[in-house]
């Protein structure tokens, strides 16, 4: 079974896909790192991440690039934004994601285009968001040094740019289910997110 699992910034899909993924015994790929891994190795080579054929050149899904805890900071998140726009480096990671979506038994993927693109035949799909307050509050109590505005204003920018790309732009595939996380805890999110899914299933 694949189950796709897409939204915006701190939605909680990530903590979603991978309570999916160990309630399925299933693998599971975080797709954002590998857009994070190339917004950062662009920026290391001194490299521009809105130009296409420069961030392109610089795609490198190496195992100790993908655990480098750099990738999880917001500039990372930023860079891996702006990397995404780009169709070539989105094409150049679509083999990757696809080959992890289609090993035996299956496996959930969470990112912005699983369910329209990477695995538009997925058994569930799931579109998970919250208001951008909630997100951005979500963002602060993980790392409280950061200004609460300043975290809101760049989830709003990312949104914008996700949505508004012409390269597989954020949305809810027409197949999707909505959960939207506002005002859910995580354990009721994961077991709201575990009915359907369920549901699915059974259909
Ligand atoms: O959860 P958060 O948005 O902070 O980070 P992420 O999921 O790691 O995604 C970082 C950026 O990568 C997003 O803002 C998207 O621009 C891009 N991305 C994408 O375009 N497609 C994906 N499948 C996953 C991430």
């Amino acid at each position: 079974m694949i189950i796709a699992v897409d939204g915006p910034a701190a939605s909680g899909k990530g903590t979603i896909a991978r309570a999916l993924a160990a309630h399925y015994h299933l693998p599971h790929l975080d797709t954002g790192l590998l857009y994070r891994a190339v917004g950062v190795s662009t920026a290391r080579a001194g490299l521009n991440p809105d130009d296409a054929a420069e961030a392109a050149a610089s795609i490198n899904l190496d195992d100790a690039l993908l655990a480098d805890p750099e990738l999880r900071s917001e500039a990372a998140g930023a860079l891996a934004s702006r990397v995404s726009k780009h169709p070539a480096v989105r094409a150049a990671l679509l083999s990757y994601q696809q080959d992890f979506a289609r090993q035996p038994g299956g496996a959930v993927l969470d990112g912005r285009d699983i369910g329209t693109v990477i695995a538009p035949k997925a058994e569930a799909k799931l579109f998970v968001t919250a208001a951008p307050e909630v997100r951005a509050k979500r963002r602060h109590l993980e790392d409280s040094h950061a200004d609460y505005a300043a975290i809101l204003a760049d989830i709003r920018a990312r949104d914008a740019r996700d949505s508004s790309r012409s390269a597989a732009p954020l949305r809810q595939a027409e197949d999707a289910d909505l959960l939207d996380t506002s005002d859910l805890t995580i354990a009721a999110a994961v077991q709201r997110a575990i009915a359907l899914v369920e549901a699915r299933i059974r259909r």
